[in-house]
């Protein structure tokens, strides 16, 4: 952590608490207040975390006022045009961009490691063909601990690396297993002479009749999907992936986690639950009737793929998805899509609209990607765990990052009690 030269004083009554503060790389200041309860006997409040930095960190930098996404310092826009996914990964995981030579040999590793242990089928199997691939994910990531012995000890660091590499290798066969058992179609094999988007692709759309040609094009839109998905600091999932760890669990455990709370419709569910929003207006005749819905207080209805917690400006990830929707869209031929066009003059109006402007909403990445996933072929089911196989590189590098940091702690919050104080228990014929 960054020496401490400045400090803030809190003052309670007649009593006075220096509280330091850290200055970071970038980004604002940022008050310690780690000793204050045991000073001053009082708690913090912020439910939510929109004022508290639970950690420090080394992997990703947003200025939401800005609009500025930084993975180790370099901007999301030029990773995803000049880089690629597994790049990206080497490049969280380790902190700086790799070689030809080691990047060459982590691409070997991580093809070697994307076969799933032959028993798993039969977990695949246990589900019912309606469940939602991201159920199966959860369970089936989870049940990774069970099948994985030799990379669940978090206190061996050989250990801990070849855990990240199999969770990152094997996701892309278990999010396709996910959609192959979904749509009663037999598990394609991954295939080590393909890229990892472009074998992602194929388990997911050949079958033993048919082989799956992949197209270079729409294979570098799907590799380019995982890029802008592979970290975003410390989000719901990250956080949730950070807390899990802290009390020891092992690393698929911890990423099971993350999963479950990714596919929130307030998170990672927001790429599903858009395409859906898109569908239901249909016309762009009925945009102005969902917007005054958005705005109405007293509907719970929300803009999906709209707003976001730290991006008070263009979400980048959706500025390049935007371009990449307008590219797919046109090789497939399909310019006119009606739903495309949808999103384009909704995205418009909104933006024009003084309650979006106000409260500084704009389109974030869940707005585009679904329009890209659904000309790709996958179903609405897939897109939320499409989000889940690119992020687990950003929830493993900062799982890392945590074991790794000598202030590991278990995480546990406080909390402002507002319950009965203690009272006497009442026999039931009293009651
Ligand atoms: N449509 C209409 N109004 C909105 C929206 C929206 N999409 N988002 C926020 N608001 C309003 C909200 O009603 C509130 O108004 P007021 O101050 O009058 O009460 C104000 O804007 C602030 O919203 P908030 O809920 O306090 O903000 P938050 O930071 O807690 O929530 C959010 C962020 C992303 C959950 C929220 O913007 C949202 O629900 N968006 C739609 C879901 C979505 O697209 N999620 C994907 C996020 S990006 C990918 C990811 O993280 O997984």
């Amino acid at each position: 952590m960054a020496d401490t030269q400045k400090s803030a004083t809190l003052t309670i009554g007649d009593d006075s608490y220096d509280l330091p503060i850290h200055s970071p790389t970038a980004g604002p200041d940022v008050l310690d207040i780690r000793k204050l309860y045991g000073q001053a006997g009082v708690f913090t409040y912020d439910p939510g975390f929109t004022s508290t930095a639970s950690c420090d960190s080394t992997i990703t930098y947003i200025d939401g006022g800005q609009g500025v996404l930084l993975h180790r310092g370099y901007p999301i826009d030029q990773l995803a045009e000049k880089s690629h996914y597994l790049e990206v990964c080497y490049l969280l995981l380790y902190g700086v961009l790799p070689t030809a030579a080691q990047l060459e040999e982590f691409e070997t590793t991580i093809t070697l490691h994307t076969m799933l242990h032959e028993q798993m089928q039969n977990f695949f199997r246990g589900f019912r063909r309606d469940a939602h691939p991201m159920a199966i994910m959860v369970g089936v990531v989870g049940a990774m601990s069970a099948f994985y012995h030799d990379s669940t000890d978090i206190s061996d660091e050989h250990q801990r690396e070849i855990a990240s590499h199999r969770l990152i290798a094997k996701m892309p066969t278990i999010a396709a297993w996910a959609y192959k058992y979904s749509i009663g179609q037999p598990f394609v094999y991954p295939r080590n002479d393909l890229d990892y988007a472009s074998n992602f692709l194929r388990m997911c759309f050949a079958v033993p009749a048919e082989d799956y040609e992949v197209n270079p094009i729409l294979s570098r839109a799907m590799d380019r999907i995982f890029t802008l998905h592979a970290d975003h600091e410390q989000n719901a999932s990250t956080s949730t992936v950070r807390l899990a760890s802290s009390s020891g669990a092992n690393p698929f455990a911890c990423i099971a986690a993350g999963i479950a709370c990714l596919w929130g419709p307030a998170h990672g569910g927001a790429n599903q639950a858009c395409l859906e929003m898109l569908k239901e207006i249909g016309s762009v005749d009925r945009i102005p009737e969902f917007i005054a819905r958005a705005k109405d207080k007293d509907d719970p209805f929300r803009l999906m793929g709209f707003g976001h917690r730290v991006y008070k400006n263009f979400d980048p990830r959706a500025t390049v998805m935007k371009q990449s929707a307008d590219e797919v869209l046109e090789l497939l031929g399909v310019e006119n899509n009606p739903v495309l066009q949808v999103a384009k003059e909704l995205e418009k109006q909104a933006l024009e609209d003084p309650y979006f402007a106000e409260k500084k909403l704009f389109p974030n990445v869940d707005f585009y990607s679904g329009i890209i996933l659904e000309a790709m072929g996958f179903p609405t089911s897939m897109f939320t765990p499409i989000f889940a196989l690119s992020r687990t590189v950003g929830w493993i590098s900062q799982w890392k990052e945590m074991i790794a940091d000598p202030q590991n702690k278990i995480g546990r919050p406080r909390q402002l009690y507002l319950g009965e104080t203690s009272r006497d228990y009442v026999d039931i014929e009293h009651r």
